[in-house]
């Protein structure tokens, strides 16, 4: 029997994971997979509430890690983590992603001479100063085996010297989970909740550092909600690093709010869907998010100055215009007016891809000899 252990830290690690367990259970008789959630997040809401929809097993393990400095919350991940890896002994650890428990969990389990598979791999926005792409570059330059989701990906890697026997272009894991689940959301009732139409709302989501740190972003950005709400209803569910700073700048009330503008806690997988699903525009500064919508062929203006994922620019429906509001103004009034990018899926992001990674893992592990003996 071959032992995988896949972490989860923060909610995008649920839904990619999710399929890879679908997947790993097909095959229980070699393979036992079991799933380390760190707590990083830990709300019902940003957590539990996706295990439920998604399906997922409770975790095997649970390190309750919780939130920190960035020092902080990696290194309590890794020290919780290696006393998993020295108890369970595993063949192969699993890492989703780009958050702190992806490079805390792959620098512990590497360290110890475990083999390390990074889901997600080759992503790059060149922007250093965001915390994501600090783990992107060290995960994928210490992982074994690196599972890329887009053409771009590959490319990225092997200007970085990592050898192609490494790079396997398998497509998209979080696609896998939207295309397995979309029936379930067509049947939500999460539009009525809110009053919505379909078609005829916006959907925003907002939670980088770089942009909801701020005082003056986040008043800029209330307030270019209020004149988009003039013009539609608008749906806002606040992430907790988002809510905190509302509170702390006192925004909410100093700004007044549209009542066309609803702001909401965070929405469970299945809801979320529905509603990325039906809405006329999404603006978000999520990287999960511009891939769903374009594989939804919905509109999105991404709310940052880069993206590590081009092909939802070049093939999809995301519009990158940078973080100036006066320009992501403009360019929703034009978006509401008919304005859209005519998308296409991008390459290999069929519902396959946990199929494709459990197939090469199969492969190249029971190619190690000390598996064949087993
Ligand atoms: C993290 C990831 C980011 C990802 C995002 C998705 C890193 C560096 N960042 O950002 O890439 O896009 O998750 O949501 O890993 N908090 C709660 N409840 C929770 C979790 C967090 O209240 O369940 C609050 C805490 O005050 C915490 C803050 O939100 O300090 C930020 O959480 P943290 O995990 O540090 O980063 P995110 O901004 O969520």
């Amino acid at each position: 029997m071959i032992k995988i252990i896949s972490v989860v830290g923060a909610r995008p690690n649920f839904m990619k994971v999710a399929p890879l367990h679908k997947e790993f259970l097909k095959h229980k008789n070699k393979i036992v997979h079991l799933i380390c959630h760190t707590g990083q997040h830990y709300d019902e809401k940003m957590s539990k509430v996706f295990f439920d929809e998604l399906d997922l097993p409770k975790p095997d393990f649970y390190l309750g890690v919780g939130s920190g400095s960035h020092a902080e919350q990696t290194a309590k991940v890794m020290i919780e983590f290696e006393k998993v890896l020295i108890a369970e002994n595993p063949d192969l650890i699993i890492v989703v992603g780009d958050v702190n428990s992806t490079i805390a969990c792959s620098l512990a389990a590497v360290k110890m001479g475990i083999r390390t598979a990074h889901v997600e791999a080759g992503l790059r926005s060149y922007d250093r100063t965001m915390p994501e792409e600090i783990n992107r570059i060290l995960t994928d330059s210490i992982s074994d085996y690196l599972f890329v989701t887009e053409r771009n990906g590959i490319e990225n890697l092997k200007r970085e010297g990592v050898p192609e026997g490494k790079i396997h272009f398998v497509g998209n894991v979080m696609i896998d989970s939207l295309i397995y689940y979309l029936q379930k959301a067509e049947k939500s009732e999460v539009l009525g909740k809110y009053g919505l139409e379909k078609g005829k709302y916006i959907l925003i989501t907002l939670h980088r550092p770089s942009n909801v740190d701020m005082e003056a972003g986040l008043t800029g950005i209330i307030s270019l909600l209020n004149n988009l709400a003039k013009e539609r209803k608008i749906l806002f569910p606040v992430h907790p690093r988002t809510k905190q700073n509302f509170e702390k700048f006192g925004i909410l009330k100093k700004s007044g709010l549209s009542e066309n503008l609803i702001i909401t806690e965070p929405i469970g997988y299945i809801d979320f869907l529905c509603l990325t699903k039906n809405a006329e525009l999404v603006i978000t500064d999520s990287g999960g998010i511009q891939e769903e919508t374009t594989y939804l062929g919905v509109q999105c203006i991404t709310v940052r100055d880069n993206t590590e994922r081009p092909v939802t620019i070049e093939v999809g429906t995301n519009w990158l215009i940078g973080t100036d509001l006066g320009k992501i103004e403009s360019t929703a009034f034009e978006v509401l007016k008919g304005e859209a990018k005519k998308g296409k899926i991008p390459e290999l992001w069929d519902g396959m891809a946990a199929e494709r990674i459990a197939k090469i893992l199969s492969k190249l592990l029971f190619s190690i000899p000390i598996f064949q003996q087993k």
